[in-house]
């Protein structure tokens, strides 16, 4: 049995949940069309569909929205975040957002023309789409490893520097306006970026002229995870190691519903004085007044206090220690995972579950079904709903290397009794795998198709 910290907290508030019967699932998930997005969040029972926004915010968040300043313009709540994100990120400008891919979009239409490049080790799919709306195109470098399941390695979503280098010769850095690399890398199973990786890419992208920004939504767990792994780091804490990862960017951008622990809220900062002119500009046009950036006041107090939990070291110790004592549960019964396990969530290797369920028959989405059925739990398929599509040239069906499905583990929310009980209901689907049949569309529009899918058993 793996180690576990128990909760560095205690619980205050309550809210329930329960599991409404085995009838009562089937009758649900037939009603979704057997998609877990389409299911009312009344019958589930443990949600895993993601970490973002489904956080549990401390009493001191709470105490802090309730000062909340809702003045239009400079209000306090903007200086109290204001000085939260120096103190942490160090960058000369910054504006709120009101999530990710609002600052996003905002980065995009300041920096990306058509026909540029965007390299960075893999863009979230808001990012990859953000930046294609601009007419650009995003380009994934990150290490081989990254698409070896099984394979071990301490920092599974460092940049591939040999790929970026040629990357840069071949498209030339005249069309690339900006570079990024994701912390941790979500869209490859959750993988840290090492501290020498960053520098070296920052090395990289400024010896060629091209400002370097972070997608920093999981920073605080890119930044234990060089503690625990990094030689050199061990006695830093998360806040000086998240200052050193910033020194070497030009600006971030950030999803604050992870790992600054609120329900909503974003950010986007830089050093460069054009382009932070031409941000607020963007900003006011599309999210609000620069110093609210499409949120309430007390939306900003929520996410200056946030920023520094998500921070603690005993919170990040117990958090990863979470997701890793999960990882162990359904390793010891035979459950194949993207090793070794990211920050905030497990990646299930459904097609390695399910290997007579051919990727058109979607394995990782008879996985997610099944939790359901099985348990009331919800997850998220990342395979062949999510990113199978046609060849643009043949026609011809070009499916995911890898069938996942992503079990995204909220902040502070379940405990460990909680995932007791998900990785028992997973060693029972474990142990009928070979009876489960796939799926197939009932109705798959062409853009974002996972959402709002509907399918029906073979
Ligand atoms: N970047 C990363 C790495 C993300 O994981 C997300 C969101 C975003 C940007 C966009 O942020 O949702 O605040 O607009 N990820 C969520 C998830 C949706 O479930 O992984 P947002």
């Amino acid at each position: 049995m793996p180690n576990y910290s128990p909760e560095p907290f205690r619980i205050k508030v309550v809210e329930p949940i329960r599991l409404v019967s085995p009838e009562a699932r089937r009758a649900a998930m037939s009603t979704a069309g057997y998609n877990p997005f389409s299911l009312k969040a009344e019958d589930i029972f443990i949600d895993l569909l993601t970490d973002s926004g489904t956080g549990a915010m401390s009493q001191n968040q709470w105490a802090a929205l309730i000062q909340g300043d809702e003045s239009y313009a400079g209000a306090r709540s903007y200086y109290r975040l204001k000085q939260a994100v120096e103190d942490i990120f160090g960058f000369k400008h910054f504006v709120p957002a009101h999530q990710g891919r609002a600052a996003e979009n905002i980065l995009a239409a300041v920096l990306v023309k058509p026909g540029n490049y965007v390299p960075s080790n893999m863009h979230f799919d808001t990012t990859d789409a953000n930046i294609r709306a601009r007419g650009g195109r995003p380009t994934n470098l990150v290490i081989n490893e990254a698409f070896d399941p099984a394979k071990q390695h301490p920092f599974k979503g460092n940049m591939d520097l040999v790929k970026l280098k040629a990357f840069i010769e071949q498209i030339g850095a005249h069309n690339i306006p900006m570079g990024m690399i994701t912390v941790t890398n979500n869209a490859g199973g959750g993988q840290p970026v090492s501290m020498e990786n960053i520098k070296a890419v920052a090395n990289l992208y400024h010896s060629n002229g091209i400002p370097f920004y972070i997608d920093a939504a999981r920073y605080a767990e890119n930044a234990y995870f060089i503690k625990l792994r990094e030689s050199g780091y061990a006695d830093k804490s998360p806040i000086e190691i998240a200052r050193e990862m910033f020194s070497y960017a030009d600006g971030f951008c950030m999803s604050a519903k992870k790992d600054a622990i609120v329900n909503i809220g974003g950010l986007l900062a830089m050093n460069d004085d054009i382009i932070f002119q031409h941000v607020s500009n963007e900003l006011i046009l599309r999210e609000g007044f620069v110093s609210y950036g499409g949120l309430a006041g007390r939306d900003l107090d929520a996410m200056a206090v946030g920023l520094y939990e998500g921070l603690d070291d005993d919170y990040l110790a117990y958090r990863l220690g979470q997701t890793a004592y999960l990882a162990g549960l359904l390793r010891e019964q035979g459950i194949g995972l993207i090793e070794p396990p990211g920050g905030h969530a497990i990646y299930i290797d459904a097609g390695s579950l399910l290997p007579h369920i051919s990727h058109g028959e979607f394995p990782g989405q008879t996985l997610a079904v099944e939790m359901y059925l099985e348990g009331g739990i919800r997850a998220c398929e990342i395979g062949s709903v999510m990113f199978a599509h046609p060849d643009p040239e043949t026609g011809e069906i070009i499916y995911p290397k890898l069938e996942l499905v992503r079990l995204a583990i909220p902040r502070r929310v379940y405990t460990q009794s909680h995932l007791d009980y998900v990785a028992e209901n997973l060693g029972r689907i474990a142990k009928r795998a070979p009876s489960l049949g796939g799926y197939k569309f009932t109705y798959a529009p062409e853009l974002l198709r996972h959402f709002t899918a509907r399918f029906e058993p073979i």
